[in-house]
């Protein structure tokens, strides 16, 4: 037993040794993992950032377009007739295609092509019942008229 003593200590000690060798190899490990997957994850994010940020830029810019067809925008129609749902000078245009519509002398009309085009190069030929006889009549082309009516449609 007591020979013994001599001959475990130097083991021993090596095993320590390694032990400590072995954790220190552990942490750095551990350190540099720690380091990847915050790069990764910084990665990551930046990544997600510039999606989003794009995403952003170009729905604004879909919105946009679904807003008001550039024929709409240009001949100012825009500025009288929204396409949500809210009143503004003029009726909006969100769900009129189709619908049945009031006139100011107590008929109803249904607003086909033939009504959407009419109410575009004559508008005094009906008023819509609730508004005042405010849009102006002006000069647009055929492919104008048939831009704006297939818009209208778009927003039945
Ligand atoms: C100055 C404001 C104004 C402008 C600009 C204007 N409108 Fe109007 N619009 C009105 C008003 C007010 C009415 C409702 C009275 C009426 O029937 O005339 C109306 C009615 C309409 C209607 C019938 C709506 C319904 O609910 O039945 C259509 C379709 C329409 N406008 C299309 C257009 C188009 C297309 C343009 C562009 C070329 C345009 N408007 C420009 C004010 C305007």
């Amino acid at each position: 037993m007591s020979n013994k003593v001599p001959k475990h200590q130097p083991s021993l000690r090596s095993t320590y040794a390694q032990r400590a060798e072995a954790a220190a190899h552990e942490a750095a490990a551990g350190e540099r993992r720690r380091r990847r997957i915050a790069v990764v994850v910084v990665a990551v994010l930046a990544l997600v950032g510039v999606a989003a940020t794009t995403a952003l830029l170009l729905g604004r810019g879909d919105d946009e377009a679904v807003a008001h067809s550039e024929a709409s925008v240009r001949l100012g129609c825009s500025s009288c007739h929204t396409t949500d749902g809210r009143r503004s000078e003029g009726p909006t245009w969100q769900g009129l295609a189709g619908s049945t519509v009031s006139l100011a002398d107590g008929t109803t009309v249904v607003a086909d092509d033939a009504y959407l085009r009419r109410a575009i190069t004559d508008p005094q030929a009906e008023i819509v019942a609730g508004f005042a006889p405010g849009m102006p009549q002006q000069e647009i082309s055929d492919e104008d008229l048939d831009a704006l009516v297939a818009f209208i449609r778009s927003l039945a």
